[in-house]
């Protein structure tokens, strides 16, 4: 059984190359994760897949795992794996973490390199160099899989910037997560998209035109990434193009 949070594809795609071919997925912006409760694992393997963010876990992911009470017979195999730009920092600790106060641990753990999604820090518009890192990242995800298949253990996670930077780094994301940074300029054809995507529910179409009606969000970059016009803009997003995985663009 996999649990996982995409924003942007990169992480879904992992979910679709791994899974099994009948196994039970849940993508957990689907439920209300504030009220999640008592989860039967009747499979051989409990997978955790998200992406990092700012050296940490997604929250929707943080109170997805802290609310579960998972329930199982034979204990499962449990893994996480997040996709990262080259950073997972603290990802791998949170999640043991969470599961320790459940006494439950990870078996195993890995990142996978996937191309850039924050536009408000980095130019994420080269394709070439997307492609390259998705096709890199294609082998990594089929190393894994075989690994994972063969319920093998180990935490392959490391922090890249040491455990105290990593923290530091997610408190401060945590409280940095402001909508009212978010302005759409007139680039803006006002088709919804971005009410319609965003996966909790923080914009609103007034008279046409997209408010941010949360104080605070995922930042999870879906809205910016798949506005149709690129009209979205963070901080200082502009000129820094968007991103979104192939399969995403595909299924358009
Ligand atoms: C808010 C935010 C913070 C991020 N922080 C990190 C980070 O600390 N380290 C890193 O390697 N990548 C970071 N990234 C990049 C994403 O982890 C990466 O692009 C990921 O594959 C996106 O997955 P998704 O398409 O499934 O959402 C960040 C992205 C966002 C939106
Ligand atoms: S997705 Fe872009 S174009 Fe569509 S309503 Fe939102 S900001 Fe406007
Ligand atoms: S407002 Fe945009 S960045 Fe924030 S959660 Fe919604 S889609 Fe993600």
């Amino acid at each position: 059984m996999l649990f996982y949070f995409s924003g942007t594809g990169n992480t879904k795609h992992v979910v679709d190359k791994l899974k099994y071919p009948d196994e039970k997925v849940i993508n957990i912006e689907d439920i209300d994760v504030k009220k999640t409760g008592r989860i039967e694992i009747d499979d051989d393997r409990l997978g955790i897949l998200a992406p990092t963010y700012a050296a940490g876990l997604p929250t929707i992911m943080k109170i997805f795992l802290e609310k579960a009470d998972f329930r199982f017979g034979e204990k499962p195999y449990i893994f996480f794996i997040t996709t990262c730009d080259g950073m997972p920092g603290i990802t791998g600790n949170m999640v043991n973490d969470i599961l320790k106060e459940k006494g439950m641990k990870l078996d195993a753990s890995y990142f996978i390199n996937m191309p850039e999604n924050f536009a408000p820090m980095f130019n994420i518009s080269d394709k070439k160099l997307n492609d390259e890192i998705n096709k890199k990242a294609d082998e990594k995800i089929e190393d894994i899989k075989k690994i994972i298949n063969a319920k093998e253990h180990g935490n392959n996670i490391g922090t890249v910037i040491g455990k105290t930077a990593a923290k530091t780094m997610y408190e401060s994301f945590l409280n940095s997560r402001k909508t009212h940074k978010f302005k759409v300029n007139d680039m803006c054809i006002m088709c919804g998209a971005c009410e319609r995507y965003c996966p909790i529910g923080a914009i609103e179409l007034h008279f046409g035109v997209p408010e941010w009606v949360k104080k605070q969000c995922l930042l999870c970059m879906r809205c910016l990434n798949t506005c149709p016009t690129n009209a979205i803009e963070y901080g200082n997003s502009k000129g820094n193009g968007q991103y979104l995985h192939p399969d995403l663009l595909e299924e358009e």
